[in-house]
């Protein structure tokens, strides 16, 4: 991964500068909680991925950088509405914004890089490109709230779960690649190969997510160990699980998520019974899939440096641990 952080080092210190611009307000809050968050050490994925696919179909201008700072506003916006939504007290290893400054501040800030993105977004003089932005945030919207509406249902199974993680997470990683070809005026075909591309990995990103949640390092992760159970999120681990779970687990399973708080112990058992019955195995096997299905979808283009960069993130996105 340091590889194609060096390659893109030049171009993503551009992106930077554009996020001090666009953070500019008169209003002092809007600054604070924007640079707190964006200076925070998020991945930058998705910016990275836009410009990767714009040189993968040879863009030569300089529309990209304005547009990988979309991307990554949009993300930003999403997190801080996601954070106050999860009542989560941790991201990117340091307090979230909605416990520094409360949910009020973090859900208009959040507004206000929604805002700036679509401005921005215009400066693009591409209607296309706004389009494809325009109905991702729509769809974001919708994933989030299917998510809220699937909480705390033991009947969540594998199906609605990834319809949830296609809108939330996938859809935008699918158009941060779809936007780099539109730019690089690519043919219809590589465009949608870049945009399936983008989906499979987004989808075996948020699936990792999910995994991680269970079992990853809350210093590397940055984020709450059992979150997810905590806030009653069925997902694929725990899906995996209580599928096949006999009836006492699941009572105990049922009786876990649908509660209130949770306890250091239940979230023990709920781990060591994820961990017994493979289902942190089940969801890495399901995401290596999906991106052994994207590094396919990039056959068509001939095989380069930029292509190497596109394979070397996808293969982040299983290795993982933050
Ligand atoms: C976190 O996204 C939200 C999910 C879609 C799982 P990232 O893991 O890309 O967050 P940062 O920007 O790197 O912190
Ligand atoms: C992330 O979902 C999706 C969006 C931010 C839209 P999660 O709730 O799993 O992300 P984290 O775990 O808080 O980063
Ligand atoms: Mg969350
Ligand atoms: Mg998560």
């Amino acid at each position: 991964m340091e590889s194609v952080v060096a390659l893109l080092k030049d171009d993503m210190l551009a992106v930077e500068k554009q996020f001090e611009k666009h953070l500019a307000s008169d209003v002092q809050l809007i600054s604070q909680v924007g640079q707190y968050v964006l200076s925070s050490g998020g991945k930058r994925i998705r910016p990275m991925l836009l410009i990767l696919a714009s040189r993968l179909g040879h863009y030569r201008g300089d529309k990209h950088i304005e547009l990988a700072s979309v991307v990554e506003f949009i993300h930003t916006a999403t997190l801080l509405h996601d954070d106050v939504v999860d009542s989560a007290s941790l991201r990117r290893g340091n307090r979230s914004a909605n416990s520094v400054w409360g949910n009020q501040a973090s859900v208009l800030v959040g507004d206000f890089l929604f805002a700036k993105s679509f401005s921005v977004m215009v400066g693009s003089e591409s209607l296309k490109i706004l389009q494809i932005l325009s109905d991702t945030t729509t769809q974001l919207a919708e994933g989030e709230i299917l998510q809220l509406i699937n909480t705390c249902d033991l009947d969540v199974n594998e199906q609605r779960y990834l319809q949830v993680v296609r809108d939330k997470t996938a859809i935008l990683i699918a158009a941060a690649c779809q936007v780099g070809g539109v730019l690089a005026g690519v043919d219809e075909q590589k465009e949608a190969a870049l945009r399936e591309f983008g989906l499979e990995i987004g989808t075996a990103f948020q699936l990792m997510d999910d995994a991680l949640d269970y079992v990853a390092d809350q210093e590397d992760f940055g984020k709450e160990k059992g979150h997810d159970l905590y806030e009653g999120k069925m997902t694929l681990p725990l899906i995996h699980v209580y599928a096949s779970a006999d009836d006492g687990e699941r009572r105990e399973i049922a009786r876990i998520v649908e509660a209130e708080e949770l306890s250091k112990q239940d979230l023990a058992y709920v781990c060591q019974l994820i961990e017994v019955r493979g289902g942190i195995e089940y969801t890495r096997k399901k995401a290596q899939e999906r991106i052994d299905k994207a590094k396919r979808q990039l056959e068509i283009f001939p095989d380069s440096q930029i292509r190497q960069a596109l394979f070397t993130l996808a293969d982040f996105v299983v290795a993982r641990n933050k």
